[in-house]
């Protein structure tokens, strides 16, 4: 019997490795095929696209014609939309740095007069660089809270309403200094606030499919699940990368909303939250969110003795403050006070306002008519020659500016002024 027992015990532990193997082997197909499935997933739509690109198109000067191949509604309320773009010319797309934006030359008509006008606006690629298409993704923008009856955001509504697919669209080539940068090759902490998540689609997406194994954090603040978008893409990323670590917040998590299912933290996205989260060491961190994530976070990593050169980000708004209040170094009040500027082309000299947000703003005020777009220092609209006098910015500036110009939506006299407008 003993013997018997023996034997039987030697064939249930043959038996039981054999299973726990096969197993093994099993899951191991099952996260390759998940990861073929994911890559075919984002390769999909590429191969669908029916061009043939022979030729690349190193990149272009100005204005080109692209066709709206498709459009995809991202979350649960339809505020957000993708837009597929591709190039009329067929010509193969040059590679583009991942964070980086378009910028849009959008014809309407005019609400009130309608009269046709073009309106500049940029908008970041939301996905890694195909050679055959540009992805966006675009929220809809409503009337602020508190002003109810102004109208609401004019391209974003535009897109949304008035881009159908085959419509065309003219776009510069992509461009910006918020993008990934190779070296060092730090472990990445991306944090995105709502719409902020564009740019770090396309870096994720980009970096992952590399094959790149540095670690990455993604930090995705949105108010609760009928604000997320791609999250199946999201969780799929997670299971076939083990270097990604997903952590959601939601700050008004809905009934529905289950913590430690579909979200991690309660709360917004914070400085407290990423020194839970985070070990000691150095990381290079992105950030690009609504303005009042952006001066939290930026100022707070920079006195938790995070190096400034590690720390990018973006705002998509109206140029604002978010450094420790660096601007206007080196003017005292007094000189703050007795500044003018001259507008040589309208004939005006004017005192300046220290209360002005920009030159722009300032030149609005003065009933100059400037062109912009973004108001953000990335399109390069309302660049405008400086005649004699100095600027300085209160971001770092997106687009490149030409020698004695200066960007007025992001600038601020720095002493008295002469500008050829
Ligand atoms: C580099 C960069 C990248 C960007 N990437 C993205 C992106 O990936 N996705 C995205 O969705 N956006 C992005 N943006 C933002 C985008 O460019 C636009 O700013 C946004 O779509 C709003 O533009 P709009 O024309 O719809 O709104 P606007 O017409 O410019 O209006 C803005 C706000 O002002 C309000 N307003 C208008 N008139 C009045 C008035 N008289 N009184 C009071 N309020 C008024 C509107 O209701 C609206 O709330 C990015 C911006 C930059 C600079
Ligand atoms: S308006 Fe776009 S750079 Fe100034």
């Amino acid at each position: 019997m003993t013997i018997l027992g023996v034997i039987l015990a030697q064939v249930g532990l043959v038996v039981l490795i054999g299973f726990v193997r096969q197993r093994h082997q099993y899951l191991e197909l099952e996260k390759r095929q998940n990861r073929i499935q994911s890559i075919d997933d984002i390769n999909d739509f590429s191969r669908r696209l029916d061009t043939h690109p022979n030729q690349v198109d190193s990149t272009w000067q100005g204005f080109k014609a692209f066709k709206v191949k498709r459009r995809v509604y991202e979350d649960k309320n339809h505020s957000i939309c993708s837009f597929y773009l591709a190039p009329m010319d067929q010509l193969a797309l040059p590679p583009f740095k991942p964070g980086q934006f378009l910028t849009f030359k959008l014809s309407m008509e005019d609400a009130g007069t309608g009269e046709s006008k073009s309106l500049i606006r940029c908008y970041s690629l939301s996905d890694r660089p195909y050679a055959d298409h540009y992805r966006i993704s675009v929220k809809r923008v409503p009337a602020p809270d508190d002003q109810q009856d102004a109208p609401p955001g004019q391209a974003s509504n535009f897109l949304h309403d008035q881009v159908q697919e085959g419509d065309q669209l003219m776009v510069k080539a992509p461009s910006g200094h918020f993008h990934l940068v190779e070296e060092p090759q730090l472990p990445l902490v991306l944090i995105a606030g709502g719409i902020g998540i564009t740019p770090m689609l396309s870096m994720l997406n980009a970096l992952l499919e590399k094959g790149v194994e540095r670690e990455v954090w993604l930090f995705y603040g949105v108010r609760n699940s009928s604000e997320l978008i791609m999250r199946a893409h999201l969780k799929k990323l997670t299971e076939v990368y083990q270097h990604f670590h997903l952590h959601l917040c939601y700050s008004r998590p809905d009934e529905q909303d289950v913590m430690g299912i579909d979200y991690q933290h309660a709360g917004r996205v914070d400085v407290p939250l990423l020194q839970e989260t985070l070990k000691l060491g150095r990381y290079q961190f992105y950030v690009c969110g609504p303005k009042a994530m952006m001066e939290s976070i930026v100022p707070g990593l920079e006195t938790l003795g995070v190096d400034a050169g590690d720390i990018h980000y973006e705002t998509f708004g109206p140029a604002s403050l978010i450094k420790n209040e660096k601007s206007r170094t080196g003017s005292t009040d007094a000189q703050v006070k007795a500044m003018n500027v001259s507008f040589t082309e309208s004939g005006k000299r004017v005192d300046w306002d220290p209360k002005a947000s920009s030159l722009l703003a300032f030149a609005e005020t003065q009933g100059i008519e400037v062109e912009s777009g973004c108001r953000a220092g990335s399109c390069g609209s309302c660049q405008t020659v400086i005649e004699s006098g100095e600027v300085e910015y209160s971001q770092e500036p997106d687009a490149d500016i030409e020698p004695d110009h200066c960007l007025l939506c992001i600038a601020m006299p720095k002493g008295d002024l002469k500008l050829a407008l």
